[in-house]
């Protein structure tokens, strides 16, 4: 049988039961008497693709927002109208307050292979300091009710450095987050966005995140996670052998896939594009018969070249061999990385260290930098480091 090209589909659902203090991603708390409309406009929208030719999907990736929100079978009407090849993984993130046992059952019997858990911290004063509305007694709850449904394959996702979190506590999260079982954890530095709840409590004078902190549990998340088997594949996500999440690794390693539903992007025919910011222009631009794209770039061979670096050296496989890369490696020992650590070389690739993947973005851009000058080219538009951690409009 002949292997299927790559090809992802992410869903973007838009809609939360409530607006976490951190989060500035294209989500609303208010909209949900437009769920229907807007699966219906999800599955116009697939239909109409498969229509032109929509390549068959090996990975789906429903992201939100809150994707568990949905009624099971709002999704699962979703997930029906995309072609998938045999064994395509199939990832739902959920929110651990919304999920119950007839839910999970009917995401499984659909195809669901993958779960991820927005978990953040296992201690109970950090959740409130971040505005979340479940407890760890709820996790625990949602992970046995996914093993009772029959996921083997479940991630949790968690922020560190909230000022209200002391290392003792990271150290409780990171050891509750090892005492579910997940053989897979994203774990990201709390970023503090202007337009939330917490940007405006730290521009009246709360305590922003301390950076030596941060980069201290990073190094503690690392250690502790790769002694319990899960090794970092990206800098922000570790996983037990083989269980890396095969949707993200097609962002990273410049796959093809389309976005689908609003502030959704999509990277196909050597265009990046994204659709409409909300979901009532989602809706209405579907329903219109009209495109819901909002804006697309096409990617010129530089810029392609740049970001697939930047997006390389991020990961464990480090930025492959190629002229810029070649470029940049013989520039390294000018610029002191290799003697400061902060970047190995395996072959004739560029591996980050973990001292390095501290300083992912910044050393990101000077070897970008340094990449450029070496090939007398300048240094393009300057895509930064930070492509890397999303496929939506935050
Ligand atoms: C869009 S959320 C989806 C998960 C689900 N909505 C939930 O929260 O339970 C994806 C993840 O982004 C991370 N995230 C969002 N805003 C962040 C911020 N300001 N700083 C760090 N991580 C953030 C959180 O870990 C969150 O779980
Ligand atoms: S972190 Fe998740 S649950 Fe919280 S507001 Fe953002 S998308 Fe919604």
């Amino acid at each position: 049988m002949p292997v299927a090209v790559p090809f992802g589909v992410y869903v973007h659902i838009p809609f939360c039961a409530s607006r976490c203090d951190y989060c500035d991603f294209a989500t609303w708390t208010d909209r949900e008497h437009l769920i229907d409309a807007y699966v219906t406009a999800c599955v116009t929208d697939l239909t109409r693709r498969r229509v032109s030719g929509l390549p068959v999907a090996t990975s789906v990736f429903f992201g939100g927002g809150t994707p568990s929100l949905l009624a099971a079978e709002q999704l699962t009407r979703i997930l029906d109208a995309v072609e998938r090849t045999e064994g395509a993984e199939v990832t739902v993130e959920c929110n651990p307050d919304s999920v119950d046992a007839a839910k999970l059952g009917a995401y499984r019997r659909s195809g669901v292979s993958r779960l991820s858990l927005g978990v953040q911290s296992m201690v109970p004063h950090v959740l409130a300091a971040l505005g979340r509305t479940h407890d760890p007694a709820n996790v625990r709850r949602a992970v046995a009710l996914a093993r009772d449904a029959g996921f083997a394959r479940l991630s949790v996702d968690l922020i560190y450095g909230t000022p209200a979190e002391s290392p003792d506590d990271w150290q409780r999260s990171l050891d509750g987050a090892l005492a579910l079982g997940v053989d897979h954890v994203s774990a990201y530095a709390l970023t503090i966005e202007p337009a939330t709840a917490l940007g405006r409590q730290v521009a009246a004078g709360a305590p922003a995140p301390d950076d030596d902190l941060q980069a201290d549990a990073y190094v503690r998340a690392d250690s502790v996670l790769a002694a319990a088997g899960l090794e970092w594949y990206e800098v922000s996500n570790w996983a037990r052998p083989g269980e890396g999440c095969r949707h993200n690794e097609l962002y990273w390693t410049g796959g093809e896939y389309v976005g689908i539903g609003c502030a959704a992007h999509g990277h196909t025919d050597g265009r990046r594009w994204w659709n409409v910011r909300t979901p009532e222009r989602y809706i209405a631009a579907i329903s219109g018969s009209a495109s819901a794209i909002a804006g697309s770039e096409e990617l010129d061979p530089e810029t392609r070249a740049e970001e697939a670096f930047s997006l390389a050296l991020r990961t464990r496989a480090g930025a492959v061999a190629n002229d810029r890369a070649a470029a940049v490696v013989s520039d390294l020992a000018g610029q002191g990385l290799l003697e400061r650590g902060l970047v190995e070389e395996q072959g004739a690739r560029i591996v980050l260290t973990r001292p390095g993947r501290l300083l992912a973005s910044d050393l990101t851009a000077r070897l970008l930098l340094a990449g450029a000058a070496s090939s007398g080219s300048g240094p393009g538009p300057g895509h930064p480091a930070a492509l890397a951690l999303g496929t939506i409009e935050c």
